[in-house]
């Protein structure tokens, strides 16, 4: 029997503090409704999501179609951070909205230039508050390209701290970082959330996980549902222990994956992508489900491969 029978809100995951903002710890990720090419269906979701008590919307100001990160190729431009806009303006008082800077999209040139500087930095983050239609943004997540060895974050970081001495941001948070980076960045500025790529075939980050957390610093990971497959989509390969918890809870394996990584912490935050209003009820719908102790260890248990039959 389905473990999440009642119509599920975002509520249902519990909730996290960023900073002073109180959210729901499922929430949603915007970069996916660029792809969509009805315009009003993006918004829909968009709404959609709210009314269904998401109160945690990732974005940026890069997240762009065609193009950028998507490369859909065709329709209409449009910009996430506008369709946000669009969607939610007035905002609800309680909507959190996280953006990240450093990388940009020239849809002209079809160029994915890094902001570096404080004053390539400085104009992100107005063009964040210009799309957005906003005086102040509540979160803002300096995403960098993560590199070998030594990548000083501390003079990109102390320039957004700057700006959030001048009140244009609320609270700041790092993606695709390293312990070493959250290390440097503390003493300039509180780190409210760290934003990685995480996914319970994607396990790397294990580390820096416990880590937030016993820092206080929520971890919001990026591709809980697309994993290995990133951009280009939802994961199809789920092993059978995926499988089998799955169908105990009568839900998708897609939901488990995203059970799976609100279990892995209290400071774990979701943000789901998704166009499709029937992934997105099942996404919130996945907040509420909860896996018990031994269907975690068998998730967390090495997929053993069946030994190559002789021909
Ligand atoms: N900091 C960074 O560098 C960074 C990088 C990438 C993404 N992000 C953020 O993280 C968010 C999440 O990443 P993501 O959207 O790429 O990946 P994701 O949430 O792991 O997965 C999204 C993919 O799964 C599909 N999907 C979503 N819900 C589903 C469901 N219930 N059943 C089956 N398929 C489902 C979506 O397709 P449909 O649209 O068809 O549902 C899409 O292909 C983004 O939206 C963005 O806000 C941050």
């Amino acid at each position: 029997m389905p473990t999440t029978s009642h119509a599920s809100t975002a509520g249902d995951a519990g909730t996290w503090t960023l900073g002073d903002r109180t959210v729901h710890r499922m929430g949603f990720g915007s970069m996916r409704i660029t792809a969509n090419p009805d315009r009003d269906l993006a918004i829909a979701v968009l709404r959609r999501a709210v009314d269904l008590g998401v109160n945690h919307i990732d974005t940026a100001a890069f997240y762009f179609s065609p193009g950028g990160t998507l490369k859909v190729g065709s329709g209409p431009t449009r910009w996430a951070t506008e369709l946000i806009r669009e969607a939610l303006w007035p905002y609800p008082d309680d909507l959190v909205i996280a953006t990240k800077v450093g990388p940009s999209y020239d849809p002209v040139a079809g160029s994915t230039p890094q902001a570096t500087s404080p004053a390539a930095l400085r104009a992100q983050v107005e063009e964040n508050l210009r799309r957005l239609g906003r005086d102040h943004l509540d979160v803002v997540n300096l995403r960098i390209l993560k590199r070998p060895g030594h990548d000083s974050v501390a003079e990109r970081f102390g320039a957004l701290a700057d700006l959030r001495d001048a009140g244009l941001i609320r609270h700041l948070g790092l993606s695709n970082v390293r312990v070493d980076h959250l290390d440097e960045a503390e003493p300039i500025a509180p780190v409210v959330c760290v934003q990685n790529s995480y996914a319970l075939d994607n396990r790397t980050d294990d580390g820096l996980l416990r880590t937030c957390g016993e820092r206080g610093v929520a971890f919001v990971p990026y591709f809980a549902i697309a994993g290995a497959r990133r951009e280009a989509g939802a994961e199809a390969r789920h092993d059978e222990a995926v499988r089998a918890v799955a169908r105990a809870h009568g839900v998708t394996p897609h939901q488990v994956r995203l059970a799976w990584t609100l279990h892995q912490g209290a400071h774990v935050l979701a943000i789901p992508g998704t166009g499709d209003p029937d992934h997105l009820v099942e996404n919130i719908a996945a907040g509420a489900l909860r896996l018990t102790p031994e269907e975690l260890a068998r998730l967390d248990a090495p997929v053993v491969e069946e030994p190559a039959q002789p021909a």
